[in-house]
């Protein structure tokens, strides 16, 4: 259509929301459908954060405010920043937007010139290749593996980064895969950005909070202090909270970077809503205690999940350290057909064919980068996630 724009072309639809659609017309046809594609918690936003916001409706506070955040926000986000991950970071480093998407999609928009290129380790977060893209840039990828628990190793960074590469995208623990970097690992590839100082490091610690098994989760201006003036450190109240609707996310980082994100921000959206703020507020500063009670159900999850699907003959589930995902890979069940006749050929027919006759809905790896594989989302309850482990077993059994 004449009428749209060059930039659209360049960026495809979600498809993780195209799965959601799907599931949802067969939900409304009758279909006995299970989701196992939600990218938020199940659990409720707890009662003091509830509360934060319902006094700042009372309160008046309901009028715009500073572009990129409330001075209360940003004193409460450098508290945190201290507290979790040893960071120092002054307010005028700080800046919240509308969700940690807007906070990413403003500092690509504010340094991407065409040409410089963006490396995402693959599997990635949907988002972060058509950011790249509206933005402006060439996102290049890095293929985690199977055999490393798709963690990238330093080796492939180092042959993946060139003289036109100007972020490196971290995600740990990540989406779609759940892995989490350990320390050590890190630090081998903080000790590779280190000889590169042209490369700007993205790290996208959205998932912080929500690891398991005693995973010491770090971050990369931590682990290397010398990539601090080049690290834009990024994160937000939606998973660990269970906010998503809230639409609170932050980034601390280099003010000169950050004073060019609220520039965006200020001639695009303005201000993130005033209410949401203030009860971000209370969830950084309040109490902490759920956190740890969550972890242990998500855990629990996890371990059920694993253990039923690396039962499958075909299916291979490494079990991860964080966030609420698994990524098994099918790489077994290619070429199989199910009893209608269709055959396997891909995660993505593997997945349609598993809603169709199963009524089990999952996002398939090439949505993320990386197949034969599909993505689980385990913040739902345990017995529909039984439910559905259960009916993935009888449809893998039932291939040929
Ligand atoms: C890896 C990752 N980063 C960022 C986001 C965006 O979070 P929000 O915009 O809700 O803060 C998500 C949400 O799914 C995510 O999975």
């Amino acid at each position: 259509m004449p009428f749209l724009s060059d930039t659209l072309s360049r960026v495809k639809p979600s498809p993780t929301i195209a799965v959601t659609n799907m599931a949802a017309e067969l939900k409304a046809a009758g279909k006995d459908v299970i989701g196992l594609g939600a990218g938020e918690p199940d659990f409720d936003t707890p009662d003091n954060v509830k509360a934060a916001a319902i006094a700042a409706i009372n309160d008046g506070k309901t009028k715009y405010t500073a572009v990129d955040g409330i001075p209360e926000l940003k004193k409460a986000i450098c508290a945190k920043f201290k507290r979790d991950n040893g960071l120092d970071y002054t307010p005028e480093q700080v800046t919240v937007g509308t969700g940690g998407k807007q906070v990413l999609y403003n500092a690509l928009m504010a340094t991407l010139n065409p040409g410089d290129e963006v490396l995402i380790p693959a599997p990635y977060w949907v988002s972060y290749p058509d950011m790249a893209l509206l933005a402006g840039g060439e996102p290049k990828f890095v293929e985690g593996q199977l055999q490393t628990r798709f963690k990238i190793t330093p080796d492939q960074l180092e042959a993946a980064i060139t003289p036109k590469t100007k972020w490196f995208i971290f995600n740990s623990p990540s989406n779609p895969t759940g892995a989490g970097y350990s320390r050590d690992e890190l630090k081998a590839l903080t000790d590779v950005l280190k000889k590169h100082p042209h490369v700007w490091i993205m790290t996208d610690d959205m998932y912080e909070h929500l690891a398991y098994d005693g995973f010491d989760f770090c971050t990369p201006a931590q682990v290397e202090p010398e990539l601090y003036d080049r690290t834009l450190t990024v994160n937000g109240v939606s998973k660990a909270y269970a906010m998503t609707g809230w639409r609170i996310g932050y980034a601390a980082g280099p003010k000169e970077l950050i004073g060019a994100m609220r520039k965006i921000q200020s001639q695009s959206t303005s201000n993130p809503c005033s209410i949401s703020q203030w009860a971000a507020v209370e969830a950084l500063n309040g109490t902490q205690d759920f956190i740890p009670a969550n972890n242990e159900t998500f855990k629990r999850r996890r371990d059920m999940v694993c253990e039923m699907l690396n039962a499958v003959e075909g299916i291979t589930c490494p079990v991860p350290e964080g966030a609420f995902y698994v990524y098994p890979s099918i790489s077994g069940l290619i070429g199989k057909t199910t009893p209608d006749g269709v055959k396997i050929e891909d995660d993505e027919t593997f997945a349609k064919a598993l809603l169709e006759d199963k009524g089990v809905a999952v996002v398939f790896g090439a949505a993320f980068g990386l197949s034969p594989n599909f993505r689980v989302s385990y913040a739902t309850s345990d017995e529909a996630l039984k439910e559905a482990c259960t009916r993935i077993q009888d449809f893998c059994a039932g291939l040929n």
